[in-house]
């Protein structure tokens, strides 16, 4: 069996990710989190008793502990999920934006190509170093514009879309220069199960839950390209296993929307399943806020690129993922008191006030 150093396999995209290749027996997987606010052991709970999936708690900036990692397990690929990934927290405070995206990325490229020069050359042909990042760093479009391709130019705008163009950047380098075998995927918006509750969608659900305010930023008119996580994942794997060393991928649900439609959106499956809620209809609970700094008017992808060369397309459309999304925060009401701890309180309280 394949072995798989997974780094930031406690969140939202790596442990859905974690999950779906454990249960289709794809690798052995050796799970790199630091659990900081975002990661959340539990969503790895039903693996406790799996003997091919290892948790290992620590930083990918550690320079020892991926040596060390690597020289135990011996992996196969490196897939690097972990981030700080939420724009808003990186305009309230930049710095672990830059020490785990940059830094630590560039620490898990200098011990990767380490590991891999010392590998057989049977060896080193077969390895991958699979980066993902965002659509994010290609910056902002016009209502004309075409979506962006992999020739875009990078113009990443917020402090988290340029460390994770900074890291992109490391990455092609350390193919160009090194012929370290890598890999990068650049995402549209994810929704999906395991969510934390800063990011609009699952924010909104559990608002809208508990009759809160649903705080849409600015006129709501700002454009992202939703994709349910599942797809992405599988997107993701199909780059691992057929896409060409040194290059990018562009992956998206060809699915454009305003904020006022995704929200407007959550309150129809909720005014569905929860018929007797006291806030029905849940769209009067939207209130129009301040807008984000410098907030990127709209994103879409073109995926050309992967569904032609690599014959990957996404099974969800935007109306069923969304309803397997609610029903799943509708089920895991456990899961979601897990994760409102005082951190998160916290972070509610800096970003839209007290209540
Ligand atoms: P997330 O914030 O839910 O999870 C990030 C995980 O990384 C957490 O488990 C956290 O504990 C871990 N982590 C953070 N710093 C770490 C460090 N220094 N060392 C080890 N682990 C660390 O993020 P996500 O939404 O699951 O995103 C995963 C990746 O996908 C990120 O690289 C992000 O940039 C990219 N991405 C996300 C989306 C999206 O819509 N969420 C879209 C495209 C790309
Ligand atoms: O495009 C991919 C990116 O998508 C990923 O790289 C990021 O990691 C991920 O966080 C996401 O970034 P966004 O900034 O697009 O996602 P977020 O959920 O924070 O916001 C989506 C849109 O909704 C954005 O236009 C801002 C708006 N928004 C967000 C929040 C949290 C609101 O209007 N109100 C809110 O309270």
């Amino acid at each position: 069996m394949k072995t798989w150093l997974v780094t930031g396999g406690a969140g939202f995209i790596g442990s859905n990710f974690v999950l779906r290749a454990r249960s289709r027996g794809l690798a052995r997987i050796i799970n790199l989190d630091l659990l900081t606010y975002a990661g959340n052991v539990h969503n790895l709970d039903c693996l406790r008793e799996d003997p091919d999936h290892v948790f290992v708690r620590g930083d990918i900036g550690d320079r020892d502990l991926i040596g060390e990692l690597l020289g135990r397990y011996r992996p196969d690929a490196v897939l690097n999920f972990a981030a700080e990934s939420h724009v808003d927290r990186s305009i309230d405070g930049p710095d672990p934006f830059i020490q785990t995206n940059v830094v630590g990325t560039f620490t898990l490229l200098k011990e990767g190509l380490r590991h891999w020069r010392g590998l057989s050359v049977a060896e080193q042909a077969g390895f991958r170093f699979l980066h993902v990042s965002t659509d994010e760093v290609y910056g902002s479009l016009g209502p004309a514009d075409p979506a962006f391709s992999e020739c875009t130019p990078y113009a990443p705008s917020s402090p988290y879309s340029a460390s994770k163009a900074a890291a992109d950047h490391l990455v092609r380098a350390y193919h160009h220069t090194f012929d370290l075998p890598t890999l990068t995927t650049n995402c549209s918006n994810n929704y999906g199960p395991r969510q934390f509750p800063e990011k609009l969608i699952p924010l909104m659900i559990l608002n809208a839950l508990e009759g809160k305010s649903l705080p849409i930023y600015g006129d709501g008119l700002n454009v992202r390209d939703w994709l349910y996580v599942e797809d992405h994942c599988a997107a993701i794997e199909q780059v691992l296993f057929e896409g060409r060393p040194g290059e990018a991928y562009n992956i998206g649900g060809a699915c454009e929307l305003t904020n006022r439609e995704v929200v407007r959106a959550v309150c129809g499956v909720l005014d569905e399943l929860r018929p007797r809620s006291p806030y029905r209809p849940h769209d009067s609970l939207i209130t129009f806020v301040k807008d984000r700094p410098g907030h990127d008017r709209r994103y879409a992808i073109d995926s050309t690129k992967v569904r032609s060369e690599l014959g990957w397309h996404p099974e969800e459309t935007f109306e069923t993922g969304l309803r397997k999304t609610v029903e799943w925060y509708l089920r895991h009401a456990d899961w979601v008191q897990s994760i409102q701890s005082g951190e998160y309180q916290d972070w509610i309280r800096r970003q839209y006030g007290e209540p």
